[in-house]
C-alpha cells in the first residue's frame, strides 16, 4: 500500500520531501531525481533551494529526468517543459544544466526520441526518487486514461481537459499543443520511490481513484499501487474523498521517525 500522509499546507509538503531529497543526496552524490512540472512539486523546489540556501550542499553531481515535453513548441519557448525546468528547478536549486535531461519535443527528431530517452534513464542507473501530480483526468506525466501500464517514454495526444487546464499557462487555449512526449507508466514503475503530490479539491477524485480505486488503465494514477515504494502527500482538500483516511493518520502518527518516507 502507498504510504499516505496528510499534511496541514503545500509548505508542510514541500518540507517533508525537500528533507527526503536532501538525505538522498547526502546519500549518493550522483542521485537521479525524477522531475515533474506544473504547479504540484513547486513548493518541493522551493523548500529544496531554502535548505541549500541555509545549509549548503554540493549538488553538482545529481543528476534528473524530466517527465514529459510538449511537442512542437519552439526551443525556448517560454512554456517548453525544458524552460520550465531550467526556470523553476536547475536554476533555483543550483543543478548542474546538462545533468538534467528534458524529452526532445522537437518536431524533426521526434520518432527516436523516445527510446534515446529511455536508453538515457537506464544508462543513469534509472531513476531514484520520482516526484509525480496528477492531473483531474487521473494522468502522471501526460499519460492519460488508457494509457497502458507497460508504456515507456513515447509521443501522446493531449486530452482536451488537460489541454484546458494547461491553457492558463498560454496566451490562449489554441496555442496549447495536441501532443507530446512522456514517460509512459512503465517507466515510471520502475522509479525506486514514488511521491505523488496533489493539493486541492480538484484533485480529490483523482487521488481517490488513484489510492483506493480499482487498479485500471482507465486511471493511469492507479499504477501507484503497483508498485513497491509509494509516498503520497496530500492537503486536506485533496485527502477529502478518500475512505481510510482515518486508517491513514493513525499509521503516519505511529510510524518510527527512523523509516523516513
Ligand atoms: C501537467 C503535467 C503533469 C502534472 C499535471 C498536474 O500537465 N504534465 O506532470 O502533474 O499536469 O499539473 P498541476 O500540478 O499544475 O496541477
Amino acid at each position: 500500500m502507498a504510504e499516505i500522509v496528510i499534511v496541514d499546507s503545500k509548505r508542510s509538503a514541500g518540507e517533508l520531501v525537500a528533507a527526503s531529497v536532501r538525505r538522498l543526496i547526502e546519500a549518493k552524490a550522483d542521485t537521479v531525481l525524477g522531475l515533474a512540472t506544473g504547479s504540484t512539486p513547486l513548493p518541493v523546489y522551493a523548500a529544496l533551494a531554502e535548505s541549500f540556501r541555509r545549509n549548503p550542499l554540493d549538488v553538482s553531481g545529481v543528476r534528473g529526468f524530466a517527465l514529459d515535453e510538449y511537442v512542437g513548441l519552439a526551443r525556448g519557448h517560454f512554456e517548453s517543459y525544458r524552460e520550465v525546468i531550467s526556470r523553476e528547478v536547475i536554476q533555483p536549486l543550483g543543478l548542474t544544466p546538462n545533468r538534467i535531461h528534458v524529452p526532445n519535443g522537437a518536431a524533426e527528431t521526434l520518432q527516436g526520441a523516445g527510446a534515446d530517452y529511455e536508453r538515457s534513464i537506464e544508462a543513469a542507473g534509472g531513476v531514484d526518487l520520482q516526484l509525480l501530480g496528477i492531473g483531474r483526468t487521473g494522468h502522471l506525466g501526460f499519460n492519460e486514461p488508457g494509457s497502458s501500464f507497460a508504456s515507456l517514454t513515447r509521443v501522446k495526444t493531449l486530452a482536451p481537459a488537460s489541454r484546458a487546464d494547461n491553457a492558463r499557462f498560454f496566451a490562449t487555449p489554441e496555442e496549447v499543443p495536441r501532443h507530446c512526449i512522456t514517460q509512459g507508466l512503465g517507466t515510471i514503475r520502475r522509479a525506486r520511490h514514488l511521491v505523488l503530490l496533489a493539493f486541492g479539491a480538484e484533485k480529490a477524485s483523482a487521488i481517490a481513484a488513484a489510492v483506493e480505486g480499482p487498479v485500471t488503465a482507465s486511471q493511469p494514477g492507479s499504477a501507484i499501487q503497483l508498485h513497491e515504494h509509494v509516498t503520497v502527500v496530500l492537503d486536506e482538500e485533496a485527502a477529502a474523498e478518500l475512505a481510510n483516511l482515518d486508517f491513514y493518520r493513525y499509521s503516519w502518527a505511529n510510524k518510527p521517525a527512523w523509516q523516513g518516507i
